[in-house]
């Protein structure tokens, strides 16, 4: 199996085009360490030739531009890409369907009902797209596993994470099964395992199940602190509130992976511009070191 970050930046990017933020404004005058970051999308295949997309990213065009192996070039009109997986309805897990549309038919699009109603009504994507390609909606299963056809070699399993469902769902702050998902990737061959889990609002019993089950956890790494965008006043929400758990603090993200067993790899994705992380030269980054925690960046390559 083999994963390839496409994007490794939270909504915005890195840099975001309005923020100047110590970071933003740092890597922009070359005065950090850093490196920029498109939004959150990942590319898996289990067999080197078809490939699963993990959301549709809005730097899709320019995502998929940098990974050639997701253009084959066997006919006029041509993909690698088999399938589209969404973990959620944010607008920068789904924006990039709007690119994908010159597709030469129904984009096969596995996410749960909530995310598809989210996709339909508040932000009404799906039935946009019913003018172009259109949509193909294939339900992504909470409980028992699935393969998609087309991507030979893997398996999936999700499962249901408390988070927070997009500003324009008629449920947001009233976080219901299946808003937001997380995703087992099993190498169908060796049975090796990659857990990805963008946006991981708490720690819950059957959330860490599965991530102690992986060789390989890539997870929300949203924001350093609880309330990093407040004191930055960039927002008035905390990270949990947003359904992001921080990295650390009592019960963050850190302290989880720290009861992860040594062997297993541990890498922080969805990283918001704000996040000290990015900062190749920062404590927090030495910290991550320290800890064996690495943080994704385009182009970075997971093979099991
Ligand atoms: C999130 O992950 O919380 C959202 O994608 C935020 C956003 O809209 O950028
Ligand atoms: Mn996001
Ligand atoms: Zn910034």
């Amino acid at each position: 199996m083999r994963l390839r970050v496409l994007g490794a930046a939270a909504g915005g990017g890195f840099p975001q085009w309005n923020c100047n933020c110590p970071n933003c404004d740092g890597l922009r005058r070359g005065s950090i360490r850093a490196r920029a970051r498109t939004q959150s999308s990942i590319a898996v295949s289990g067999d080197d030739e078809n490939w699963v997309l993990f959301n549709a990213s809005p730097d899709v065009l320019q995502q998929i531009r940098s990974f050639p192996a997701l253009q084959p070039a066997r006919a006029l009109r041509d993909t690698a890409i088999a399938a589209i997986v969404l973990i959620d309805a944010q607008i920068d897990h789904t924006t990039g369907l709007y690119m994908l549309r010159e597709h030469r038919r129904p984009w096969p699009v596995w996410c749960t009902p909530g995310v598809r109603e989210d996709l339909s009504v508040g932000n009404p994507l799906f039935g946009v797209l019913g003018h172009y390609c259109g949509i193909a909606w294939r339900e992504l299963p909470l409980a028992g596993g699935f393969a998609i056809d087309g991507a030979p070699g893997v398996r999936f399993e999700a499962l249901s994470l408390t988070s927070n469902a997009p500003p324009y769902s008629p449920h947001r702050d009233r976080p219901q099964p299946g808003d937001n998902i997380g995703v087992s990737l099993i190498d169908a061959a060796s049975g090796q395992r990659i857990f990805y889990a963008p946006g991981l609002g708490e720690m819950e019993p059957h959330l860490w199940a599965a991530m102690e089950q992986a060789d390989c956890v890539l997870v929300d790494g949203t924001l350093w602190t609880d309330d990093e965008m407040i004191r930055l006043g960039a927002s008035a929400k905390t990270s949990r509130a947003m359904g992001h758990l921080p990295q650390s603090g009592p019960g963050g993200m850190l302290e989880w992976l720290a009861r992860l067993p040594a062997t297993t790899r541990k890498v922080l994705i969805h990283i918001n511009n704000t996040n000290p992380i990015l900062d190749e030269d920062s404590a927090q980054r030495a910290e991550l070191a320290a800890r064996g925690i690495e943080v994704a960046f385009d182009g970075m390559e997971i093979i099991l």
